[in-house]
């Protein structure tokens, strides 16, 4: 595993320490509708303050490009970071006090062009740098690259324990791993199936990404979702994943329906029995029974994307049969699961499933770069 401090080797007592967090929480009609990033970071925070340490909090919120963006404040998340801690929370770039949250990063454009001078700014507000955002470690940003040359650095207690599991995960698990990607597009997803395919033993292709696979195979898919200029990319990748052993499964059968919405009819096909007028919208009961069956010899389970349009029941049904299965495994000590990216979380939730896996990342972005097999700027400045 890459080599980082963490709060272990930090003596932080009577120091400032900056600590670099992302906040960048999704917010409906000016409120916080999802605290799960605040609730994330207390235990480095809290450990910070309790250590003696005066602790500055920075984070971005949005894309605001450089320019102070009123809707883009963090003020409205001060009283949410507040109740979550317990401790009052001051406000603003002059304010002071043991516990203060900084402006909106983004708002200085020094913030994305990874400044120097915008680095030594934040350098000097604090005598230690710690980085709890792993969200954000795939940015290489003034935030988390600049000021981690300029600081004594350490990972934050996120930080650390995705960057454990995550090596658990892929870089050291246990053989055999199996890996779910599922999603809409092979187009944002490329790299992740080519990095996964050297390190896995088994590849779950799901979501209507699974349709442009099949077409690629010659499959009349009917209305279903497709990217019909992807489907010789689809071949390379089988072909390479033939080539280093690893298997795939795609759906042998699935759920149809004349359109995506919700109380549709909806009809059980094999994969290569979609009428023409309808659209496959989750894998069927085979595939799932399929997926199932593999994973009970797995150790390992990496997972990214839904399986199915899950916002939609019961084309969920999938994605929730197949998470409980790898719940029910995680909670039996047979497999570490791994999940996180983009709609992910929102999938294992409806199969209540994030509790029981070994970790559920609060990235997205970076999870899928990590995936990608990419090196992150953030993991790489702080073992600099
Ligand atoms: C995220 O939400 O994935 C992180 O906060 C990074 O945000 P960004 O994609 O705007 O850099």
């Amino acid at each position: 595993m890459t080599k980082f401090q963490t709060l272990d080797d930090l003596d932080v007592a009577g120091k400032r320490v900056l600590v670099r967090v992302d906040l960048n929480v999704p917010m409906r009609d000016g409120l916080v509708s999802d605290a799960t990033r605040i609730d994330a970071v207390r235990p480095t925070i809290l450990e910070l303050l309790d250590k003696g340490a005066n602790v500055v909090l920075a984070s971005h919120f949005g894309r605001p490009k450089g320019q102070a963006v009123p809707d883009l404040s963090l003020e409205p998340i001060v009283p949410v970071l507040s109740a979550a801690l317990g401790r009052a929370v001051s406000f603003g770039d002059g304010a002071s006090g043991e516990l203060v949250l900084l402006e909106n990063l983004r708002f200085d454009p020094g913030e994305e062009a990874n400044d120097p001078a915008f680095a030594r700014k934040l350098a000097g507000l604090a005598d230690l740098y710690v980085d709890d955002a792993f969200s954000c470690t795939h940015r290489a940003h003034a935030s988390i690259d600049g000021v981690a040359r300029l600081l004594p650095s350490a990972a934050g207690r996120l930080l650390e324990k995705e960057l454990t599991a995550l090596t658990q995960a892929l870089e050291a698990p246990e053989h055999p791993v199996m890996a779910v990607v599922g999603g809409n597009k092979i187009s944002t997803k490329l790299g992740v199936l080519e990095n996964l395919i050297e390190k896995v033993d088994q590849l779950v292709i799901g979501g209507a990404m699974a349709n442009t696979f099949l077409l690629a195979d010659g499959v009349q898919v009917g209305n279903s979702l497709v990217e019909a200029d992807m489907t010789e990319t689809a071949r390379n990748v089988m072909q390479a994943a033939a080539g280093s052993g690893c298997g795939v499964i795609l759906p042998s059968d699935g759920l149809v329906a004349g359109e995506l919405a919700a109380d549709v009819s909806w009809a059980t096909v094999p994969a290569d029995r979609i009428p023409a007028d309808k659209m496959m919208l989750d894998i069927g009961p085979a595939t799932t029974a399929a997926i199932i069956g593999q994973m009970n010899d797995c150790r390992t389970l990496v997972w990214n994307g839904p399986l199915g349009a899950f916002e939609f029941p019961p084309f969920d049904q999938g994605t929730r049969d197949v998470a409980g299965a790898a719940a029910d495994r995680t909670r039996s000590g047979d497999l570490v699961s791994v999940a996180g990216g983009g709609d992910t979380v929102a999938a294992l939730a409806t199969a209540n499933a994030v509790e029981a896996f070994s970790y559920v990342s609060t990235a997205g972005g970076a999870f899928l770069e990590w995936l990608e097999g990419k090196s992150l700027p953030g993991v790489d400045a702080l073992s600099r």
